[in-house]
């Protein structure tokens, strides 16, 4: 009885110490596997919004009502690249080795995809149906322009 008091005691005090504790101080960069994580999300959300977008269109939607979405994935694309800094060289992904050892080959592939994003925000707000499918079939093929070199073709098959 008074060892379980004493241990209820301790808990207590325990618990105390962890509630005042400092938290461990945020690292002010994100660690490589945040970074790995990071640019699969922003990959399949890419996907999302390619789907979303060719449905949206298809279905005769406003364009203007897609500059949204479609800045969004310009704004990604822009940044990309950087998710695949030097440090996240070893961690399990689907990149291939390539991505590293080829940067100039995978910096042009993203640059691609970069200008036809680009070109995709533009034709939305635009409101230019010819310029924004057209925009739209060159995503398209910029994402599968960079996959065919630049990643591990994925188990079964998926969008992009
Ligand atoms: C410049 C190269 C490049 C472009 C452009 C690119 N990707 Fe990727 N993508 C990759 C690489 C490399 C991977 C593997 C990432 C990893 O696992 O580290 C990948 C992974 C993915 C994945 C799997 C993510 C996961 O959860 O594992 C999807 C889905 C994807 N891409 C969709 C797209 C779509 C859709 C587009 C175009 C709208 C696109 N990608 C454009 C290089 C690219």
């Amino acid at each position: 009885m008074k060892a379980a008091r004493i241990a209820l005691v301790a808990a207590l005090l325990c618990g105390g110490a962890a509630l005042y504790a400092k938290p461990a101080p945020r690292p002010s960069a994100p660690s490589p596997q945040e970074l790995v994580t990071t640019r699969q999300a922003g990959m399949d959300m890419a996907a999302a919004t390619l789907t979303l977008l060719k449905n949206a269109s298809n279905n005769g939607a406003p364009l203007k009502s897609l500059a949204f979405p479609a800045s969004g994935l310009a704004k990604f694309a822009g940044v990309m690249p950087a998710l695949f800094a030097d440090n996240t060289k070893g961690l399990p992904s689907r990149s291939r080795p390539s991505v590293w050892t080829d940067r100039a080959g995978f910096q042009a592939k993203a640059g691609e995809f970069a200008a036809a994003t680009k070109a995709l925000a533009a034709a939305a707000a635009a409101e230019d149906k010819a310029a924004f499918d057209t925009a739209l079939a060159s995503v398209g093929a910029s994402c599968k322009g960079c996959h065919e070199t630049y990643q591990v073709p994925p188990p079964a098959a998926k969008p992009g």
